[in-house]
């Protein structure tokens, strides 16, 4: 069943490219050159970073220089590259290609810089099956006024989108489900945007000041209604997130709100067991919610913080692992659908026609779960789930350049990574049957999270050191673990 399903979408995208990887567009770009050379990939996002805060061509022409120097790079790019600082003229016209092709990247994963401007996009996708969940860029605030004023967006987003989407056609899919009416307006939020100190190590202070900028957006997604779900960042803040959507969400005024939903992360190691926490509480709760099951983007950034910490990674070491956890975790929300609405977030072929077969052999009706992927990405998939009469929601991120930084570097990562099967399937061309075939654990470590032990749990205990041994410092305690 799963490779009928998957043999069935893979014709109705053929012959189509998503955006980012359309090859009459494509060739000699950045993004291709990331594909080609790691080197090239790791100095790109480096500049990437600094860009925005370059004012002349002649400034971006020498970081460029800098960046990607001759040593670093291999030959076709060196080429490609060689009018940097070669002359001014050439200087200016490179300078003026790269900041063009860094916003025609950002362009392609950004709807707008405000929901105004991304209304028409949306109204589209909507004329063609796609629902949405607007997420505006903006996490990690480190101020509280700027946290104020993500809480005053999110209340103007509400007011704008309910406004600016009365007026469209009805659509029974995308607006009905096994549980009732499902609201058109949708909005993702990030709990690192609501309060500048969230910090595992505080978790009142967090939960106090998170839920008073969230309770007034709770309230306007009430009257509408609305939707709200809360993304997960990273694995230092799941626990605390878990914590305070449970806590809040149990609330009187909360409590029997049904357009509410969550993230879970297949790639780490805990998500089964968050998964079942969550369940029992909403057994508990009495009212349903939306838990939308993801990959993960955060792999590389966590990967990196807990082994420069000496903490044990919270992530699958390899992408099978997560990619075989994605599964178990679609087969457990499709059991529990009387209880929630699963929402499955991937590009993935064969991860998505496993959740399609799954619910098909379980019997459940199509209306009962949906798809999610994001904008701009894979965008052949998006349509030929929808053209099967499947409820698909387009995560869509409206926002400024600067504040989507980070979001537009994980898409990349996540596009360019040697294990992307967007990657496999676009640019690679890997054969369907390959693409489908069951995610193989190769190797499998112990306690499934596995790999060498981190650094530090070795240390050397005062008195027992050894001049030839290396001092390796003993870990600092990881706050975002409850006492056991
Ligand atoms: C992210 O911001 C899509 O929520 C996910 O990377």
């Amino acid at each position: 069943a799963i490779h009928l399903i998957g043999h069935k979408l893979a014709e109705r995208s053929a012959g189509h490219s998503p955006t980012l990887f359309d090859r009459r567009r494509w060739s000699n770009t950045l993004l291709d050159w990331c594909i080609k050379d790691e080197t090239f990939k790791v100095q790109l996002f480096r500049f990437i970073d600094v860009l925005p805060s370059l004012r002349t061509d002649d400034q971006i022409a020498q970081l460029a220089g800098e960046y990607f120097s001759k040593e670093t790079l291999a030959g076709p790019i060196q080429w490609g590259l060689r009018a940097i600082s070669a002359t001014k003229l050439g200087s200016r016209l490179s300078a003026k290609s790269l900041r063009q092709q860094v916003s025609q990247m950002a362009k392609t994963f950004i709807a707008g810089t405000t929901i105004g401007e991304a209304l028409p996009a949306l109204r589209g996708l909507w004329t063609e099956g796609r629902s949405f969940s607007v997420d505006l860029l903006g996490e990690a605030t480190v101020s509280e006024k700027e946290a104020d004023q993500y809480r005053d967006r999110c209340l103007e987003a509400l007011a704008v989108l309910e406004k600016g989407t009365a007026t469209w056609p009805a659509a029974p899919l995308p607006e009905q489900d096994h549980f009732g009416s499902v609201p058109r307006v949708h909005l993702s939020v990030k709990l690192s945007a609501l309060y500048s100190q969230l910090d595992p190590i505080d978790p009142e202070s967090s939960f106090r000041a998170v839920s008073s900028r969230l309770r007034p957006i709770l309230d306007r997604a009430l009257s509408l209604p609305a939707a709200i779900t809360f993304d997960m960042e990273q694995a230092e803040l799941k626990d605390l997130t878990l914590m305070i959507f449970m806590r809040l969400l149990a609330e009187d005024q909360y409590r029997s709100y049904p357009h509410v939903g969550i993230a879970i992360q297949a790639y780490l190691t805990e998500s089964a067991d968050d998964l079942d926490k969550l369940l029992h509480w909403v057994r508990q709760r009495g009212a349903p919610i939306t838990i939308r099951l993801v990959k993960g983007a955060y792999w590389d950034s966590d990967m990196i913080r807990y082994q420069q910490r000496g903490w044990p990674v919270p992530v699958f070491r390899s992408k099978p692992e997560t990619d075989v956890n994605y599964e178990a975790l679609s087969r457990r929300l499709i059991e529990q659908a009387d209880l929630i609405r699963p929402a499955f977030g991937t590009h993935n072929l064969r991860s998505l026609a496993h959740a399609e077969a799954t619910a098909q052999a379980a019997g459940l009706p199509s209306h009962a779960y949906e798809y999610q992927m994001i904008f701009g990405m894979a965008e052949p998939l998006q349509e030929a789930v929808a053209a099967t009469g499947r409820r698909v929601r387009m995560y869509t991120p409206v926002g400024e350049f600067i504040p989507g930084m980070a979001y537009l570097v994980r898409r990349l990562l996540e596009n360019t990574s040697n294990e992307s099967f967007l990657r496999k399937e676009y640019a690679e061309s890997v054969p369907l049957d390959l693409l489908l075939a069951p995610p193989h654990i190769l190797t499998r470590s112990p306690a499934g999270s596995g790999g060498p032990r981190p650094q530090g749990t070795d240390c050397v205990r005062p008195g027992q050191a050894r001049l030839d041994e290396a001092f390796v410092n003993e870990p600092h305690t990881d706050f975002s673990k409850a006492p056991a």
